[in-house]
């Protein structure tokens, strides 16, 4: 990749990529449930400050890194010094265990398109999501193949493999474009029914009525940066990779604006339809609110069936809308992890486009085929966590390090600024990433660590100690094998 030098054709291709890496199932099925249990209305408060102050001075530092160097992370650090290609490897290997899982989640919502279409998953939606699809009961664990889940997953790794492996304008570039209008165009059709069924206002209100008193607790706060994180897909190395194919006369600050209010305007919408939904479902069948209120798995594969169930012929319109429109947000965040991992194999290995996709998915499969036997979800919950709330935390941290510490943000902040116009980065931006940033991160870092402490059992840590430990030899293991290209 870096050996044929690839270029976005245009900027709308860097910027439908970067959406579409952003608006993921985080954004339908992870936002409402945190605005909800982190004070409602008020929520919009650290929410909005950590957009402005963490989330578009982070994306600046991404994309100006990748723009800078025109690298994949392993790269950028082995410029900066030799001796730190180890934490390049590092980073990625955080973002690999990421697309190995988040393609397991794809394919369940995979599995329920057909389905949405005759509501085949009957009226136990609880048991069929757990038994039938997960096989999650069958005593054979993980050496048990749950047929249905293997079988999309297996679809879904191909269709990936298929798009990411042509060149980045006819592949990751054009699927992009007709996927996120379409995902966009078919969450209004959502959320304007939504908001017309009856029950909807008090889903709404549930939803934004503010709770001032809860903004004194730092724990709100650090919910509303955690989120920030992971919508905008800061610290996967995907905004480097990405920006490292743009042209010369970017516009950094101003697409990095772009993504982040597409983004967040997204999840804001979608969680009013969200919360439309479970109105209605609350009001016609006097459920209590709270007790629908989920997030994750249970919202989409459990809560929402219900619902459609409770629809009647309108279920059969919105159901399979639903699933499509998590399909395409988990299709294009998951194509979004291929690209930084295949860029940096490239690098070091002189492989070209096609041959690095390859590579990276089959290892990819590989990891992913224990995600598709009963023990599936379990581990997939534990890699979610670890790869998140520990990895992707952390990578944060590195960066900011390595490339604003140790190469220095200034030849950074002349980048960005290079074809600014209306907004110009100074002292401000510095300050933030190099001081409050790093020690805003660290706490979310050290707070995920601690309550992750207190609640593993013993399955939960074992596996996560033998993620730790790959996490830290992995890189290692790579690091020393040699560069096949002569510039490395
Ligand atoms: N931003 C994505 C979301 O909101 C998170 C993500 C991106 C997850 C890429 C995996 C891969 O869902």
């Amino acid at each position: 990749m870096s050996a044929d030098k690839q270029k976005w054709s245009s900027n709308l291709n860097f910027l439908l990529a970067m959406i579409g890496s952003a608006v993921g199932l985080g954004n339908i099925w992870r936002y409402p449930y945190v605005a909800y249990t982190n004070g409602g209305g008020a929520f919009l408060v650290p929410y909005i400050i950590s957009i402005i102050c963490m989330g578009i001075p982070l994306l600046f530092f991404e994309y100006g890194s990748g723009y800078t160097f025109k690298a994949g992370i392993n790269r950028i650090v082995r410029k900066i010094n030799k001796k730190y290609e180890y934490f390049g490897w590092f980073m990625l290997t955080s973002t690999f265990l990421i697309l190995s899982y988040y393609c397991t989640v794809v394919a369940w919502d995979a599995i329920y398109i057909p389905l949405s279409f005759f509501k085949g998953w009957g009226t136990d939606t609880n048991a069929f999501f757990n038994n039938v699809v997960l096989e999650a009961s069958n005593p054979g664990g993980i050496f048990h193949i749950a047929i249905y889940v293997m079988i999309a997953m297996l679809i879904i790794w191909f269709i990936m493999w298929f798009i990411s492996h042509r060149n980045l304008n006819d592949g990751v570039g054009r699927f992009n474009k007709i996927f996120i209008p379409l995902l966009f165009v078919m969450m209004i059709i959502i959320v304007l029914f939504a908001v017309t069924l009856p029950g909807a206002n008090i889903g709404i209100m549930t939803l934004l009525t503010p709770q001032p008193s809860t903004l004194t607790n730092v724990n709100i706060w650090l919910s509303a940066f955690g989120q920030i994180l992971f919508s905008l897909s800061v610290g996967m190395c995907i905004s480097i990779a990405y920006a490292s194919y743009l042209p010369e006369e970017t516009n950094i600050p101003k697409n990095a604006l772009i993504v982040a209010i597409s983004n967040c305007s997204f999840e804001l919408f979608t969680a009013i339809g969200v919360f439309s939904i479970l109105g209605f479902m609350s009001t016609t069948n006097n459920i209590p609110l709270d007790q629908l209120v989920t997030q994750g798995t249970g919202l989409a594969f459990i809560v929402f069936p219900q619902i459609f169930n409770a629809m009647g012929i309108f279920g059969y319109i919105i159901g399979p809308l639903f699933f499509l429109c998590l399909l395409f947000a988990g299709l294009t965040s998951n194509i979004s992890v291929i690209e930084p991992i295949a860029l940096a194999l490239s690098e070091k290995f002189n492989f070209n486009r096609s041959k690095s996709v390859t590579i990276t998915c089959i290892l990819g499969i590989l990891i992913s085929l224990m995600f598709g036997t009963s023990m599936g979800s379990t581990l997939l919950g534990i890699f979610d966590t670890f790869a998140n709330n520990f990895g992707v935390v952390l990578n944060v941290i590195i960066e900011i390090i390595l490339i604003a510490w140790i190469y220095g943000i200034d030849d950074i902040l002349a980048n960005i600024n290079k074809n600014a116009t209306f907004l110009k980065l100074g002292k401000t931006w510095i300050t933030l990433i190099k001081y409050i940033l790093p020690v805003v991160v660290f706490i979310i870092w050290i707070t995920g660590i601690i309550s992750n402490m207190l609640t593993s059992d013993t399955l939960t840590t074992t596996v996560e100690l033998i993620l730790f430990g790959v996490l830290f030899i992995l890189p290692l293991i790579i690091t020393k094998l040699p560069a096949k290209t002569e510039d490395y």
